[in-house]
């Protein structure tokens, strides 16, 4: 297995592996730890039917139960996908952590790119330790006793044709908001994360609204620094597997009417701590 570094805060390319394999122990090891330090692991070429990607994903933990807005599979719903074509615009292009508006949001994702449009649909990733070690002092000094409010709600301002206000309705009321700390500590390496997302983060819940939001739409211009970010170019069959409890992501919307096609399929994670109060 060879790992190529793609940027300087996250992103790293393996090559020299076959994921549709069952991978032995000492494999599984290797990409873990690289999935700990390089929080986005691109793998190209890598030919796997729903059966084997489930199989790949598996060795990371539980799969989270079927997305209750994204399409799913037809052999496995537990695989979302990520479907767009020229009557589906591409809605994914704003910085979101997936599935913050559930208690417990995944460990991880995976991403298997099935079709893709002849340029553009690039997927971007931004490392939230290097967002969280850009930030002032006293704003580290602040968050770490603050919550950001998160709620699957904010689809109904997306343009997900598809969902339709019953299923939209229904995820609301199985899903209520969430409370998450507006820093968190990651499970494994303890590093400090910011975890706020433009995506399902509404608010945070201890400031006024005047405050949360000037707040909130400053760390989202900060977030949005090319610097913290990684930038992957798909090609058919490129698998990624990125830490979801450390990046956010941003798909780009520049290929309408053409269609791309991901299959998605998130882990199982635990509650996000902070240890720092
Ligand atoms: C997602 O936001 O999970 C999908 C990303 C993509 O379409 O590249």
């Amino acid at each position: 297995m060879e790992t190529e570094l793609l940027a300087k805060h996250l992103g790293a390319k393996i090559h020299g592996i076959d994921l549709s394999k069952d991978l032995t122990a000492t494999e599984f090891t290797d990409i873990y730890q690289a999935f700990l330090d390089h929080l986005v692991l691109v793998f190209p070429d890598q030919e796997l039917d729903p059966e084997q990607l489930v199989n790949f994903s598996n060795r990371f933990g539980d799969l989270e139960p079927p997305h209750p807005i994204f399409p799913s599979h037809p052999e496995d719903p537990r695989i979302s996908l990520i479907l767009n074509d020229a009557d589906h615009p591409p809605e994914n292009d704003q910085w979101h952590t997936d599935v913050t508006w559930r208690q417990s949001p995944p460990l991880a994702g995976i991403l298997h790119a099935k079709k893709l449009p002849p340029s553009g649909g690039d997927t971007m990733w931004c490392s939230m330790y290097a967002v969280y070690e850009a930030l002032p002092e006293s704003d580290k000094e602040r968050f770490r006793l603050l919550n950001g409010v998160h709620t699957v709600a904010t689809f109904a301002d997306s343009d997900y044709q598809d969902v339709t206000a019953t299923d939209l309705a229904k995820a609301i009321a199985s899903n209520p908001p969430v409370h998450h700390p507006m820093i968190s500590t990651h499970p494994e390496t303890e590093k400090p994360i910011l975890f706020v997302n433009e995506g399902f983060t509404t608010h945070i819940a201890e400031l006024t609204e005047e405050d949360s939001s000037a707040t909130l739409q400053r760390l989202w211009k900060l977030i949005d620094h090319p610097e913290f970010r990684v930038r992957v170019k798909w090609e058919f069959n490129t698998l990624v597997v990125w830490d979801n409890r450390c990046t956010q992501h941003f798909a780009m919307a520049d290929y309408h009417p053409n269609s791309r096609r991901l299959h998605r399929i998130s882990i199982k994670g635990d509650i996000p701590q902070s240890t720092m109060n």
